[in-house]
């Protein structure tokens, strides 16, 4: 018992799935033109009909089986997919005109899909074609002033169409109405996430069987998860861990022990005299990120030579990282944010990536599921290029000590105080900046700290975080007392935009 959800191209599908899932209900995608057979076997209790990048009137454009129509289960249809509906039961669709893009006002709204709104419904519109004449027996549940046919629905209460995106977060009441849908439907709703990773743990096992399988783990959520999925499903893996010397304090012996303790086959490769040779005198951030990316793939190239050979190679990427990069070939699909800078295709390996569709906070749930510790579970983002773009300047062996140090001092003091889950992201900047201070009876120098602590719901954009004074306080007498190399310790009130929150 499914929703099976048709994709004609939209970069939302997956994310039409996402809500679903939240609504706990199970979702399978499927192609828009999956054959009557696919869509059967799922056995669907409603169908989902997805927005796409086609016009009705593209001779090539896609177009669902007809069996969709003869299951008897309702069908919602989304933009292109209202679009579709409404030419299939004998409306006519305009071509441009009553383009819309971007927020609308639904102006009136009525019917099932709209059963509990009230007040202001906003909407995210993105759509050039319109319907300009309802298929027989059928009538409008919505519009916006610009659209009198932001929504249909047919006279048996069965095809419903939305012009509008229900599924993304400008349309703030859309959770409402796609639960709508799935209440009239009958849909069950008793999905959890071990769904999920039984899901994760069937496509490992029946792409990866009886192959070997390389990964790169880099001690984040991510990777480590999926390290760990390798390994409950019980396929030949060997995962790479590169220390490239500018990990915090104790991640290394964190992650060796959390893996190796789940059964991964875990390879490090102590790598950190090479980076810092290849970093030395360095102090352009871009030039640091490109010396390590170039080193990282140098070193795993040998890895996968002398460990290997390998058929797949197994990477985190997830759901969002694919819409970034939507429209590649497989090479552009690969994570080119990649906490490892992007491993080539020249590298010759089959893609598995089995959290394709996922997003974070799913992909932590699976790490929950798969037993990873907390410490890397709920740890915040930590760049590819790690302590090396929070030193500014030339990076050295001695200020990576440093700036390892304070780090840990803030972050456990974070935790201490029940503030670290609090904030998207905390970190230490070391700057090359140095100040007098006095100590005692004597004038010293010490460089500048930087204390960053953000509040964020993607990194895209984010706020300072408004630590206690009291917290701050305790956190900057500490650093320098502890550190005398530290002679002065500040905190960055930037929020992003302007800034960003690595200050590279
Ligand atoms: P910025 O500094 O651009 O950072 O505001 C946004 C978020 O991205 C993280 N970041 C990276 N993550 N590889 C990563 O996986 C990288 O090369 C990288 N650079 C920045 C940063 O820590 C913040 O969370």
């Amino acid at each position: 018992m499914s929703v099976v959800i048709l994709d004609f191209g939209s970069q939302y599908t997956h994310l039409i799935a996402r809500r679903v899932r939240e609504l706990r209900a199970y979702s399978v995608v499927l192609p828009g033109d999956a054959a009557a057979r696919a869509i059967e076997q799922q056995r669907p209790q409603a169908v989902i009909l997805s927005g796409g990048p086609s016009s009705v009137f593209d001779p090539g454009a896609r177009q669902p089986s007809e069996v969709v129509f003869s299951l008897g289960v309702p069908v919602l249809g989304i933009c292109y997919g209202m679009q579709y509906l409404a030419r299939r039961f004998g409306g006519r669709v305009e071509r441009g005109g009553r383009a819309e893009y971007g927020k609308a006002w639904l102006t009136s709204y009525s019917g099932l899909l709209f059963a509990g709104l009230s007040g202001e419904v906003q909407v995210w519109m993105s759509h050039a074609d319109a319907v300009t004449e309802l298929p027989p027996g059928w009538r409008v549940v919505a519009a916006t002033a610009d659209n009198p046919v932001a929504a249909i629905q047919d006279g048996e209460g069965r095809y419903f169409g939305v012009q509008f995106h229900p599924e993304v977060a400008h349309t703030p009441k859309g959770m409402t109405i796609l639960q709508n849908f799935l209440e009239l439907a009958g849909v069950e709703r008793d999905w959890t996430p071990d769904h999920a990773l039984e899901a994760a743990l069937e496509e490992v096992r029946r792409r990866a069987a009886g192959e070997r399988v390389l990964l790169a783990v880099s001690g984040g959520v991510d990777s480590s998860t999926l390290a760990l999925l390798l390994a409950r499903a019980e396929v030949d893996h060997t995962a790479v861990f590169v220390d490239h010397g500018l990990l915090r304090l104790g991640e290394r012996e964190e992650v060796e022990r959390a893996l190796s303790a789940a059964g991964v086959n875990l390879v490090t490769v102590d790598a950190r005299e090479r980076f810092l040779v290849a970093l030395q005198g360095v102090s352009d951030p871009e030039a640091k990120r490109k010396i390590i990316g170039r080193e990282f793939i140098e070193v795993f190239k040998e890895q996968a030579a002398e460990l290997g050979p390998f058929r797949f190679l197994a990477q985190g990427t997830l759901y969002p990282d694919v819409i970034e990069s939507a429209g590649g070939s497989g090479a552009a699909n690969i994570k080119s944010h990649h906490n490892v800078g992007g491993l080539p295709a020249e590298l010759g390996f089959e893609l598995l990536e089995p959290f394709r569709f996922l997003f974070k906070d799913e992909v932590r749930e699976l790490g929950l599921l798969l037993g990873l510790p907390d410490t890397i579970r709920l740890r915040h983002p930590f760049p590819g290029p790690g302590l090396a773009i929070r030193i500014l300047g030339p990076v050295d062996e001695e200020k990576l000590d440093v700036l390892r140090r304070a780090d840990d001092l803030f972050i456990g003091a974070l935790k201490d105080h029940g503030l670290y889950d609090d904030v998207w992201q905390a970190l230490a900047v070391l700057t090359p900046v140095r100040s007098v201070g006095v100590t005692g009876d004597e004038r010293r120098y010490g460089y500048v700290l930087a204390l960053r602590a953000v509040t964020s719901v993607d990194g895209m954009t984010a706020d300072w975080a408004r630590l206690p004074h009291d917290f701050l306080d305790e956190v900057a007498r500490r650093i320098p007392q502890r550190i005398p190399e530290i002679g002065r310790v500040v905190y960055d009130l930037t929020s992003k935009p302007p800034g960003t929150i690595e200050w590279e």
